[in-house]
């Protein structure tokens, strides 16, 4: 972990359409497939970057992303891509029909299973590794719960793979809807096309949703 970074050099902003092409540029950098499960699932760097390439416009339309810039040289170094919903906006076209999005898919419509008409869904969130563990991700997801309220939204759901997406998500208070793991996914033809495979860290798909007015639910407890 890096601790050596000026963090009084970065300034928190909203992403919007005007800031396409720097999204796009931080993606491409950043976004990696030499991980076990990328590998695993033979995804090119190329399909890697086309699954958010192709969707980015839309997300950003929605003027409800954020990212950090470094102020002395205008670099975009952590962003997330929030959509709202019920859009289903947040599930992945199937570029290279890769098995990853066939499983990832199958989270279907969170916002339906939890009863929300309005909701928000925090995506894409990526530090740069320069700036790893240093909170920029617990500030976007924040940041990104605070609008949620402030636009009247009902709940904010996000779904992750990540174990530091999964430990921001409990310190957040956010609370698990479902959680499956790679190893017993099935695929169209029956087989599990993970089973006994080595998928580095990520071991579990979770869908996390934190209601943000009170509900019958919060109410209770
Ligand atoms: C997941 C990711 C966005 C986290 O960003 P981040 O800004 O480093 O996260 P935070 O600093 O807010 O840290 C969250 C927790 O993870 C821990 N953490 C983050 N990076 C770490 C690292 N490299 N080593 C050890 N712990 C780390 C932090 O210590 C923190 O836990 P704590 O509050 O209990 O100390 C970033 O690692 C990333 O971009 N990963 C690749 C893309 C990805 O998988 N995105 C998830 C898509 S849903």
């Amino acid at each position: 972990m890096n601790y050596n970074n000026n963090i009084e050099d970065l300034e928190l902003m909203t992403l919007t359409s005007e800031n396409s092409d720097l999204v796009k540029g931080f993606v491409t950098a950043h976004y990696i497939v030499d991980t076990p499960l990328f590998q695993m699932c033979s995804m090119t760097k190329e399909e890697l970057c086309n699954t958010y390439l192709t969707r980015i416009d839309g997300m950003l339309a929605c003027n409800l992303s954020f990212g950090f810039r470094e102020k002395s040289t205008g670099k975009l170094i952590a962003m997330c891509a929030n959509t709202l919903s019920p859009n289903k906006a947040h599930l992945v076209p199937n570029v290279g029909d890769s098995i990853m999005y066939r499983y990832i898919n199958t989270i279907g419509d969170y916002g339906q299973e939890i009863g929300a008409k309005t909701y928000m869904t925090f995506g894409s969130a990526c530090v740069s590794p320069k700036y790893a563990g240093l909170g920029l991700a617990t500030k976007l997801l924040n940041q990104s719960v605070a609008k949620g309220v402030e636009i009247g939204c009902e709940a904010i759901g996000m779904y992750s793979t990540n174990s530091f997406m999964h430990r921001i998500a409990d310190k957040m208070g956010f609370r698990i809807l479902k959680r499956s793991r790679f190893e017993d996914f099935v695929d169209y033809d029956g087989t599990k096309p993970f089973h006994g495979k080595n998928v580095g860290p990520h071991v579990d798909l979770v869908v996390y949703y934190k209601w943000l007015k009170p509900t019958k639910d919060t109410m209770s407890v």
